[in-house]
């Protein structure tokens, strides 16, 4: 969509990437890292500093206890560590559960470590709850891994402390390990808090937390992101990682350290101006004739747009916008597997983008959607 997007001349709200500055801060940090020579690579698991600083954010933030010699990695992204955490810790034949919608990344990583992606789809009617027992029935002896995203791409879910538990009840009983994406930790609204399940005690040896700095200092293009894991678990992810990439740009580690020592303030801020786009953009969709699900958390709102448009499919409803409406938004289909037709006339908008930004798509929506919505059938 994003290529689309270019094509056409069109907003993109399709990717989650911001439009705006990183905090000058960084920019420095990141230049002087350059010119005081960390140009060489650094240890393969991570500079030393960076480490140093992951450990003290996961023991105040995350609440979980983490030696940085040897619990941390620091990956190229989060999109590395969930991969190279996968193809270490599941073998061919093993089944891994993955929530759906679900962000893109996790079946493929699952089929490239020779894994079985099992879609698990959560219930929208009720806010994206699980089915208790349904996930029971779920888990078996081949289920190895699960992976939870939260807060949540693209559904804005935050997991409570209720479902964690239960999971971690489940991982328990199965042996399996819990992967979790938690790279929208720092963006929530009204107030919600995050919780890491690695934070349970028993879930300390069978997680791997997964973070990274691409979405909380808008810094997508640094490529820097992290696992933290009991000491075995490591060990393995550090080997894979070893032979994937080597390591993470150095002097944007070393900026990055700088970036987890920005005081409070920043992610207050943060959380304010991600809060105004969120209710700028909420309130242009619903106008419109969209029905969306207000997130808690991340950047994104998903959308129905049955009573807009009720034939054509996401995909065509998603190209239909980027050429006659001049928006691009992600179609629903991409974020369940391929046999379930449940993505279907559900669409995802970014709004980690400028407030200008967000109001000429506006703009663009409501002029040329609105009519539509209100036309008869
Ligand atoms: C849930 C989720 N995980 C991971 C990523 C990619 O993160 P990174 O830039 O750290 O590789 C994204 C990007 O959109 C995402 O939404």
């Amino acid at each position: 969509m994003t290529r689309l997007a270019t094509k056409y001349n069109a907003i993109n709200l399709a990717q989650g990437f911001a439009d705006f500055s990183c905090p000058e801060e960084l920019k420095q940090a990141a230049s002087r890292a350059i010119y005081e020579d960390y140009n060489q690579y650094s240890v393969t698991w991570g500079s030393p500093v960076l480490r140093e600083a992951i450990a003290a954010k996961e023991k105040q933030y995350n609440r979980i206890d983490a030696d940085p010699e040897k619990n941390i990695v620091v990956t190229c992204g989060t999109t590395e560590a969930m991969v190279a955490s996968q193809i270490a810790l599941l073998d061919p034949g093993d089944e891994i559960i993955i929530f759906s919608p679900h962000y893109e990344n996790y079946a493929p990583d699952a089929v490239i470590s020779g894994a079985k992606p099992k879609y698990f789809e959560l219930k929208e009617e009720d806010g994206f709850s699980i089915d208790e027992e349904k996930l029971k029935r779920a888990f078996n002896a081949k289920t190895r891994g699960l992976v939870v995203n939260t807060p949540n791409n693209p559904t804005g879910k935050i997991y409570t402390k209720k479902e964690l538990k239960f999971l971690a009840d489940l991982c328990n009983d199965y042996d399996a390990i819990c992967f979790t994406d938690e790279i929208y930790e720092h963006i929530l609204y009204d107030g919600n808090e995050h919780i890491s399940i690695g934070s349970l005690s028993s879930m300390r040896n069978r997680t791997v937390t997964i973070s990274g700095f691409s979405k909380t200092y808008s810094v997508t293009g640094w490529r820097v992101g992290y696992t933290v894991a009991e000491e075995k678990l490591s060990d393995a992810i550090k080997k894979v990682h070893d032979f994937l990439t080597v390591g993470a740009p150095h002097p944007l580690q070393i900026a990055c350290a700088q970036a987890l020592a920005l005081p409070e303030t920043y992610y207050r801020n943060l959380r304010q101006e991600y809060q105004s786009k969120r209710d700028l953009l909420f309130s242009s969709l619903e106008r419109i004739g969209f029905r969306c699900i207000k997130p808690k958390g991340a950047y994104y709102i998903w959308c129905d747009y049955s009573g807009i448009d009720s034939h054509s499919d996401d995909l065509m409803f998603a190209t239909n916008l980027v050429k006659k409406n001049g928006v691009a938004g992600v179609p629903g289909s991409s974020f369940y597997g391929r046999n379930s037709s449940s993505g279907n006339k559900r669409i995802r908008f970014t709004f980690s983008k400028k407030i200008g930004t967000l109001e000429e798509a506006c703009l663009r929506l409501e002029g040329s959607l609105s009519k539509k919505a209100q036309a008869p059938m």
